[in-house]
């Protein structure tokens, strides 16, 4: 099921992400935009395209997808993975290509650069705690 994000709790940021030369070509990058204290969304950057997705798995309840600081890729950097279960994801769509999440997507974040900054377009949504169970 397709996590849907409380409008309500949107913060617009005042600060950019990053300077685009920050962001390498054909790795990751994640980011605590309202300072939460965990990477809440990641950026793959391919030539001049941006992809930006919240860090959220959609095949189990909020999880984190990446194994360690900025790494959400597959070894080929093909793919964004989640190292839960193996999940590879289109890196342009943000869809489940292989894996328990097939046809499922990731929740994008949509991005601008503006005089060389990295920008998120519009309010940005507050990462949810996991659900204890
Ligand atoms: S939590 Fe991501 S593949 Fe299972």
């Amino acid at each position: 099921m397709m996590a849907t994000e409380d409008l309500t709790q949107a913060v617009e940021l005042t600060e950019p992400l990053c300077h685009l030369s920050e962001l390498v070509d054909g790795r990751s990058r994640g980011f605590d935009p309202l300072g939460e204290g965990r990477d809440t969304m990641f950026v793959v950057r391919q030539g001049e395209r941006l992809y930006g997705y919240r860090n959220h798995c959609p095949h189990y309840d909020q999880a984190r997808m990446n194994w360690k600081k900025d790494e959400f890729l597959n070894g080929a950097r093909d793919r964004i993975m989640c190292f839960a279960h193996g999940a590879l994801f289109d890196i342009a769509s943000g869809e489940c290509e292989i894996g328990p999440c097939l046809g499922q997507r990731l929740t994008s974040v949509k991005l601008t650069v503006r005089d060389g900054q990295v920008w998120i377009s519009g309010p940005y949504v507050p990462g949810r705690p996991r659900r204890s169970s």
